[in-house]
C-alpha cells in the first residue's frame, strides 16, 4: 500500500513535484474533458474553521469539475467544535466520510495535527499566520504561466510582511530556484518575522528591504501585494494605523517593467487601487483562476490518480 501523502507546508513537496503539478495543471486547462469524471464517486471535505472565499470555493470547482463530490462547513459555529469536539476528533470523523479533506484553521499548526490523526490526505488550506501551501501552488502556477520560468526573478513583496502566511510560504517555495532575488517593502512593524529571515540568509539568497513601493517598483518582475490581516492583530489601533501603508495605484505603474507582473493572494481591501485593474500586468484574477486549475491536479496526486 502506498504511504499516504499529507500537504502541510509546501515543502512537503520536492522541485520536481512541483513542476510535475503545474504541468498536470497545464493539461487540465488544455483538456478539461479528460478530467472531467476522473474523480468520480471521490469526496472532498472542505473543513474550514476560518472564513474564505477563494480558497474553499478553487477546492469545491476543482473537485466537481472533475466529477467528484464536496461535503463540509465553512464555520467552526456550525460544526461540533462550538460544542467542544477538539480538531484530531473532527478529522476523524471526516476521514469517515471523505477520501481527501482540506482544511483551514486559525491556529498554527491545526493541520499538522489533523495529518496525524487522518485516515486520509489532509491540506492545509490556511493555518493562522504560519502556512497556505495552496496559494503558493497558484502563486507559483501564476509566475509559471505569465513568466514562462520560475528562476531569475526580482520578487517585490509588498504589505504584511510579518502575519501575511502566503509570503512566508511563497518565499520557501522561491527560494528553491535559481536567481531569485527579494525585495521586501513593508512599514517596519510588519517586516519578515526573523525566522523567515534567518531562512533567506542561511540559504544565501540576495534580499533587501525597501521602504518606499515607488521606489521599488523599477527592478520588478513580479510584484506581489498583500492585504494588512486585520485578524491577527492584538490592538485595532495598530491595525488602522498600519492599514493603508502601502496603495499601488494605476500611475506608479509608469515606471513598471512592460512584463512585470501584478499579484496579489486576495482578498484586497484597500492596497491595490480599482483603477489597476483593468492594466495588462494586473494578474491577481488570472491567479485566482489558476488556483482551481493547480488544485485539480494537487488532488489527483495526493489521491494517487495521477
Ligand atoms: N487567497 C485566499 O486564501 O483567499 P480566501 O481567504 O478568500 O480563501
Amino acid at each position: 500500500m502506498s504511504e499516504l501523502r499529507h500537504l502541510i507546508n509546501i515543502t512537503d513537496l520536492s522541485v520536481d513535484e512541483i513542476d510535475h503539478l503545474i504541468s498536470i495543471a497545464d493539461d487540465i486547462i488544455d483538456n478539461p474533458e479528460a478530467y472531467q469524471e476522473i474523480c468520480r464517486h471521490k469526496k472532498l471535505a472542505t473543513l474550514f474553521f476560518e472564513p474564505s472565499t477563494r480558497t474553499r470555493l478553487s477546492f469545491t470547482a476543482a473537485m466537481m469539475e472533475l466529477g467528484g463530490n464536496v461535503l463540509g462547513f465553512d464555520q467552526a459555529a456550525s460544526s461540533s467544535t462550538a460544542k467542544g469536539e477538539s480538531v484530531s476528533d473532527t478529522i476523524v470523523m471526516a476521514s469517515c466520510y471523505a477520501d481527501i479533506i482540506a482544511m483551514r484553521h486559525p491556529k498554527e499548526g491545526a493541520p499538522f495535527v489533523a495529518a496525524r490523526h487522518a485516515g486520509v490526505p489532509v491540506i492545509n488550506a490556511g493555518d493562522g499566520g504560519h502556512f497556505h501551501p495552496t496559494q503558493t501552488l497558484t502563486d507559483l502556477m501564476t509566475i509559471h504561466r505569465k513568466k514562462g520560468d520560475l528562476g531569475n526573478l526580482t520578487i517585490g513583496l509588498c504589505g504584511d510582511l510579518k502575519f501575511g502566511r502566503t509570503v512566508h510560504s511563497l518565499i520557501e517555495a522561491m527560494i528553491r530556484y535559481k536567481g531569485i532575488r527579494f525585495v521586501m517593502i513593508s512599514p517596519v512593524e510588519l517586516d519578515l518575522p526573523s525566522y523567515v529571515q534567518e531562512k533567506l540568509n542561511a540559504e544565501g539568497v540576495e534580499w533587501k528591504v525597501v521602504r518606499n513601493l515607488e521606489e521599488a517598483i523599477p527592478e520588478l518582475d513580479v510584484l506581489y501585494m498583500t492585504r494588512v490581516q486585520k485578524e491577527r492583530f492584538f490592538n485595532e489601533e495598530d491595525y488602522i494605523r498600519l492599514k493603508d501603508s502601502f496603495i499601488l495605484r494605476r500611475r506608479m505603474l509608469d515606471s513598471a517593467k512592460d512584463d512585470m507582473i501584478v499579484m496579489h493572494p486576495l482578498p484586497r481591501v484597500n492596497e491595490i487601487s480599482v483603477d489597476v485593474d483593468d492594466d495588462p500586468r494586473a494578474a491577481y484574477f488570472y491567479q485566482a483562476l489558476m488556483g482551481k486549475y493547480i488544485r485539480m491536479a494537487l488532488i489527483l496526486f495526493l489521491l494517487g490518480i495521477r
